[in-house]
Order: C-alpha cells, then sequence, then structure tokens
C-alpha cells in the first residue's frame, strides 16, 4: 500500500504532465522538485556568441531601408514553441509548423519578420542552442523577437531571463524601419513595470507611426477578444479570465498610455489562437498560432488555427492579411 502511494507521489512530483490538461495560459503549478530542480542556467559561449547574430539590435541593423513614407510589409507570427509535455503535442498543427511558415514569409515580401515569444517550451541552454541551430539554418530574413514566459528559466511564477538577455538582448527595444517605430516589450513575467511604462511613454513620444509587440496580453482584454471573421465565434459576455492569460500590473496604464500615443496596433499571443478587440480607440491583435499546440478552448474563446500576419505598412495605416497554414488566408480588420 505504502509503495504505490510513495510511487504516485513520487510522479505527481516529478512530473507535472501527469496533471489534468489546462488550457493556454492557465496557471499550471509547477511542482516542488519541479521548482527545485528547474535552476536557471547560465548562458554558454556558444549563446553568448549568438547574441552577435541574433540580438534584436543586430537584426535591426539587417533590415533594408525603406523610404520615410513609401509602402512595404512586415510579418508577425506568434508562439512557436511545442509544448512541454507528450500530452501537449497531441494538439500540435505538425511538428513543423513553425517552419513551415517561416518558409512562407521568407517566400513573401516581408522586410523583417517579429516572433511573439514562446520559441521554446522553457529557457534551457540545451533547448537555446536548438533555437539558435535553427535560426542558423533557416531563417534569412532580418527577425525581431519579444520575450515569453517559456523562454524563461520557468514558464510559470518567477523566471530567470539570463538566456533571452545573452542571445536576443534588452527586453525593451524598438527598431525604426521607414516612418514606423516598431516597439517590442517584454511582459514574460506577467506584468509591465512602472519603469517600463517611463521608457515606453519616451519610445512612443518620439514615433511618428508606432506598432507594440508583447507576449502576455493586458488584462483589459479579457472576454473582449473575438473572431468575427468565424461564425461560432464571439466575445463571451461573461469574459473569459484564465489564471495569468493576461496581465494585471501596469495593464490599465498601458491601455490609456497606447491610446494617448495612438498606436496603430498592439500584436500580442501567449493564447495559442486568432482574434481581435479595440480599446480606447486601439485596435488589439491575438497571434498565438505559430505552431504551437492549439489547445481545446470554451466557447466564446478566439479562433484557433495555426497563421501569421502579413501587415502592409503605409502612410495611412496598417492592412493585414491573415495567412493560415492550410494555405487560406482573409483580410483582417480589427
Ligand atoms: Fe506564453
Amino acid at each position: 500500500m505504502i509503495l504505490p502511494a510513495a510511487l504516485a507521489l513520487a510522479v505527481w512530483a516529478a512530473e507535472p504532465a501527469a496533471w489534468p490538461p489546462v488550457p493556454p495560459g492557465f496557471s499550471r503549478p509547477d511542482s516542488p522538485l519541479f521548482s527545485t530542480l528547474a535552476k536557471p542556467e547560465p548562458p554558454t559561449e556558444d549563446l553568448l556568441a549568438a547574441g552577435a547574430r541574433w540580438s534584436n539590435a543586430a537584426q535591426a541593423g539587417r533590415i533594408l531601408p525603406v523610404a520615410r513614407d513609401s509602402t512595404f510589409k512586415i510579418a508577425v507570427i506568434g508562439d512557436a514553441e511545442p509544448g512541454r509535455f507528450s500530452w501537449e503535442r497531441i494538439f500540435s498543427p505538425g511538428k513543423d509548423a513553425f517552419a513551415r511558415q517561416l518558409a512562407s514569409i521568407q517566400s513573401g515580401a516581408a522586410k523583417v519578420v517579429v516572433q511573439l515569444g514562446d520559441f521554446v517550451s522553457r529557457g534551457t541552454v540545451d533547448n537555446y542552442r536548438a533555437h539558435v541551430r535553427f535560426l542558423d539554418e533557416r531563417v534569412r530574413v532580418p527577425l525581431l523577437t519579444v520575450q515569453g514566459n517559456h523562454d524563461r528559466s520557468r514558464p510559470n511564477g518567477s523566471g530567470d531571463k539570463s538566456l533571452y538577455r545573452a542571445v536576443f538582448g534588452p527586453g525593451d527595444s524598438y527598431a525604426d524601419v521607414g516612418g514606423w517605430r516598431l516597439v517590442l516589450v517584454d511582459t514574460a513575467d506577467r506584468r509591465l513595470r512602472p519603469e517600463q511604462l517611463a521608457w515606453l511613454e519616451t519610445a512612443l513620444s518620439g514615433a511618428e507611426r508606432s506598432l507594440i509587440f508583447m507576449h502576455v496580453p493586458p488584462a483589459f482584454l479579457k472576454g473582449r477578444i473575438v473572431a468575427e471573421e468565424f461564425q461560432d465565434m464571439g466575445a463571451d459576455p461573461e469574459g473569459y479570465h484564465p489564471f495569468e492569460a493576461f496581465f494585471e500590473e501596469g495593464s490599465r496604464e498601458f491601455g490609456e498610455l497606447a491610446s494617448r500615443h495612438r498606436v496603430a496596433r498592439v500584436y500580442v499571443a501567449h493564447i495559442h489562437a486568432f482574434g481581435h478587440a479595440r480599446h480606447l480607440g486601439v485596435p488589439y491583435v491575438l497571434s498565438g498560432g505559430g505552431g504551437s499546440p492549439l489547445y481545446p478552448l470554451p466557447p466564446g474563446w478566439p479562433a484557433r488555427f495555426a497563421h501569421y500576419i502579413d501587415a502592409e505598412l503605409s502612410p495611412s495605416g496598417v492592412r493585414e492579411t491573415v495567412r493560415k497554414l492550410d494555405g487560406s488566408s482573409f483580410e483582417l480588420n480589427p
């Protein structure tokens, strides 16, 4: 009797995969043993060297010049991590979905692609090495990235960001392309700190036209992300409130700041789905379908499919085409 009980306890402690599935964004508390074992790993020499190639600053320097008032394209792609546990991979849109979508982006006219975070299932040296190898082998278009919660040493709770910093650089930065400022913001800790908001204020003050990219969406979007292109989708009047799918701290201030600066779009991810919303006049686009598992979601949640977004930027604004992995596409009017 004691042995099976001890075995069950050991399984629970060591393997959160034994727990029931939870939708993305729900907090699955890490087991005590996992928390003990998941120690942050310091960056290795090869990862530090990769920063010279793949930091956002290095990649921004590769973007070909764009005339100030011209029209050009960028691409946006969301969560790509394959899932930490085997049961999660049941919902995968295909093992190579991220690679196929990146190949599609690179066959188009995008000047730069922005990946919205969660590119590894957990921030370990091995996972970062594999991702850097993938980038070295497959990616030719300039790539900017924001940090996702999975890209830290632990996906939930607090997590160390040393590996991300080594390869991709600071969490908050921007790149100017043509007359547009692409602003990358780190919400991987499920918050926006006052100093980040102050930095954003300055970054946006100097921009004529701007887009913001972040991983975890702000809390005011709870229950308001719709996908009316799909008949069975619509906002749940009660709203959905999965714990930790959104960030609370700094959310209200962020919404007001984005509105005051008339930000043209805010792209968010973390929820493995597609949808959009407006808040204080600013359009928000959820694009979490870069290749990660498409977990079942309750009715009223945004639509689930692997996709990326082609965004055409011109002095008159943004025009988006959502390109699905199955080859179909549709125009977006958020
Ligand atoms: Fe995430």
